[in-house]
């Protein structure tokens, strides 16, 4: 579907400098100080597994001269690494599927990139479950700025404050608004707001970008407490959320990253995108059943074996239904045992039928096989074994005609 967008597949190792992440994603993060699987490899390099799919695009876009003086559509999936305590859709190991845009100033941009979310929503019929929520944390500057504001206010609730939220009045102490602590939440009342500490240019875009989702016809929800844990992000950034999942009902996470190509040491290069937790996704599809029916292939035949050397022949009779059926869910009986047993194992896979292959001790190879019904009725037919993918598919049809 993303490539209906003009976006092209990069790919990356999942293995990086540490240093990438840090400078990146921010010293101060809790993906960075907390989160991040590193070590010492042989030569002393210290090198982490990929807690975010970002930070690598970049650096390995870069390094092929794909940021070079053009505009590129990005897209990536794979394993990511966060040392979180695991609970439902919180994992150590994680699957993102994302894509980047670079070389563009948007909005018209972001609301593409966004568009793309929006259909596979639209595909996987999850729109009516989840929430677009949009935030302009402007630039760093502006944050800076708010940052001190705000650590001037910190200082005068310290009191009030748990360690956590104390720690990081000096050090990160936009991170002390996400506090989940209901006594930290109090002391924040009257604290500053980023929004008026943002420039003008950037509540321009800003107001661009919603005019431009509006006339798009994607809804949206600001939401002024959306800062996100990662601190390349500058104007608009936007989490699709779900009450379907619980605590961790952010499905998709993204914005704006004007700054991260050329604080990495590659050019001045504009920048937005978003990632798709997958497993997030399969989730909130299995909670609401909603499971693509490919996704699903059900077992229609289960080939049985019975007797001595007849497991090449079942193998290939199995193969010979799937090809001439490609409709078909074929299993081939594996590992022996006596027909009784093997018949429970059809019933048990789901099948429709079973084809019975049995080859008693000195028979050469056999010309027919028997197709039975694995219902009630145990309708059983022989069939020369080279019309035997044809039959079943006819007594499958039947059954369901
Ligand atoms: P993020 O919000 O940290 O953003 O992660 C994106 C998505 O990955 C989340 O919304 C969530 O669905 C999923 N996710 C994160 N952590 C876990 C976990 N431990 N277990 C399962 N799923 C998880 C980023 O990573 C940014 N790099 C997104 C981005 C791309 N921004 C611009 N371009």
């Amino acid at each position: 579907m993303v490539k209906r967008f003009g976006y092209q597949e990069i790919r990356f190792p999942v293995l990086e400098h540490t240093q990438l992440f840090k400078r990146s994603i921010g010293e101060v993060t809790d993906i960075v100080e907390k989160e991040m699987y590193s070590f010492d490899d042989r030569n002393g390099d210290n090198l982490s597994l990929r807690p975010e799919g970002t930070a690598g695009c970049v650096r390995a876009a870069d390094q092929h001269g794909l940021l070079y003086n053009q505009q590129q559509r990005l897209w990536y999936q794979g394993p990511m690494f966060r040392h979180e305590r695991p609970q439902k859709g919180r994992y150590r190991q994680f699957h993102q599927f994302g894509v980047e845009a670079f070389g563009m100033p948007g909005p018209d941009i972001d609301v593409e990139v966004l568009q793309v979310a929006v259909m596979l929503w639209q595909e996987l019929d999850l729109s009516d479950y989840l929430t677009l929520e949009l935030n302009n944390i402007g630039s760093a500057v502006d944050r800076m700025n708010f940052g001190l504001a705000l650590t001037e206010y910190l200082q005068t609730k310290e009191d009030q404050l748990d360690d956590d939220a104390r720690n990081r009045i000096h050090t990160n102490p936009m991170r002390v608004l996400d506090s989940k602590n209901p006594d930290v939440q109090a002391a924040l009342v009257d604290v500053p707001s980023l929004e008026d500490f943002v420039n003008e240019e950037s509540k321009q875009h800003y107001a661009e970008l919603q005019d431009l989702l509006n006339s798009a016809n994607i809804g949206f929800r600001e939401n002024p407490k959306l800062v996100r844990g990662l601190d390349y992000y500058n104007n608009c950034v936007f989490e699709w959320t779900t009450d379907t999942l619980g605590a961790q009902g952010a499905v998709c996470g993204g914005g704006r990253y004007d700054g991260l190509v050329a604080q990495l040491g590659g050019r001045d290069v504009l920048a937005c995108g978003f990632e798709i937790g997958v497993e997030r996704l399969v989730l909130m599809l299995d909670s609401l059943e909603k499971v693509p029916q490919d996704a699903m292939q059900p077992i229609d035949v289960y080939v049985t074996c019975i007797g001595q050397n007849v497991t090449e022949q079942t193998l290939d009779l199995a193969q010979a239904i799937r090809e001439s059926q490609p409709q078909l869910g074929v299993i081939s009986h594996c590992g022996g045992g006596k027909f009784n047993s093997q018949l429970k194992r059809a019933f048990n896979s789901g099948a429709k039928i079973a084809v019975i292959l049995e080859r008693d001790d000195g028979e050469s190879i056999l010309e027919s096989a028997k197709i039975r019904r694995l219902d009630d009725s145990a309708e059983t037919a022989s069939h020369k074994i080279t019309e035997i993918p044809q039959k079943v598919a006819e007594f499958l049809k039947n059954s369901t005609s």
